[in-house]
């Protein structure tokens, strides 16, 4: 099965692309670099000719509020107008768990403008929408942190490791259309502040985490439940403590870093987003 991975190079693409390939299928990844812009339509036609199914896991470059809503507007009408003449049968996007909740924030107003405009479409379709990802607690941190203290409301936080979010994604494209939502996120459920704290102490960050039910998660209000999924969502199996050892091991150099280092690409995009 010919599968089109529009952001196929990003964080999640690049995983689903490889579990798609591991199990037999022929996926094909998507993206401005490789000659695919869904924003300018370039390579759009080519791209999705002969391919049964398209999944949309990219990401705008821009998070400015009117610049992210025309990145997800115009990328997924197009995406929409290209698959209904190539003869698509499934249109999969990653969305996030409680878009609806937090429309404070330009970015989850945008995130809602695509899950619209795909509810509308008349192609068959599955929206995952899943919590946050481990890779971004430090950038989490960063956006909270004034002086030394990191100030995060004590809110219920349920995130998931981008390989569990990757294979959901890669299941939902080999699978039936839902023809709306399915939600996943991660095995456990922590307090926001403290699984930061956990995240930052595991790297020998010295910043304090302080709980204060005032403070904002990335500019928004946020209540108790905002963040996480409904009972039924189906669950990740990697746990953070694993994750975040499985990291260190993987890039040792990245445990010790001093506060105010380099992130990683990920982290580095949350920070522009502020
Ligand atoms: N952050 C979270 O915790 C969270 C939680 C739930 C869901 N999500 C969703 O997950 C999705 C994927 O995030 P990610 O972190 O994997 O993103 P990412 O690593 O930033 O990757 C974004 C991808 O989109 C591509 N892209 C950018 N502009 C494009 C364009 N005009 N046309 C086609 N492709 C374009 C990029 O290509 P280049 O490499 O060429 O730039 C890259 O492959 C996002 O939609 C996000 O809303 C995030």
């Amino acid at each position: 099965m010919k599968i089109v991975v529009i952001g196929g190079t990003g964080l999640i693409g690049s995983k689903v692309v490889q579990r798609l390939r591991e199990q037999g299928h022929e996926p094909a990844a998507a993206a401005p670099n490789t000659g695919v812009n869904a924003v300018t339509g370039e390579g759009l036609a080519e791209a999705l000719k002969g391919s049964s199914v398209v999944v949309d896991v990219s990401n705008s470059p821009d998070w400015e509020d009117a610049a992210v809503l025309k990145f997800f507007e115009t990328s997924t009408r197009n995406l929409l107008d290209h698959e209904a003449s190539a003869g698509v049968g499934l249109h999969v996007a990653l969305s996030v768990v409680g878009t609806e909740r937090m429309l404070a924030s330009g970015y989850f107003r945008a995130k809602n403008a695509q899950e619209n405009l795909i509810k509308a479409s008349s192609i068959p379709h599955s929206i995952v929408r899943a919590t946050q990802f481990y890779e971004f607690f430090k950038g989490i941190a960063d956006f909270s942190t004034e002086g030394n203290k990191v100030r995060l409301p004590p809110v219920l936080f349920q995130p998931m490791a981008a390989d569990d979010v990757a294979s959901a994604v890669a299941k939902a494209a080999i699978g039936p259309p839902v023809n709306g939502i399915l939600e996943i996120g991660g095995p456990e459920k922590f307090r926001l502040d403290e699984f930061i704290r956990r995240g930052l102490v595991a790297r020998r960050d010295p910043r304090e985490v302080v709980a204060d039910p005032q403070a904002r998660y990335y500019g928004i209000e946020v209540k108790e439940r905002t963040l996480v999924p409904e009972d039924d969502a189906k669950l990740g199996k990697i746990r953070f403590d694993d994750w975040l050892a499985q990291a260190a091991a993987q890039i040792p150099s990245a445990l010790p870093q001093p506060t105010g280092a380099v992130g990683t690409r990920e982290e580095e995009s949350h920070k522009k987003a502020s």
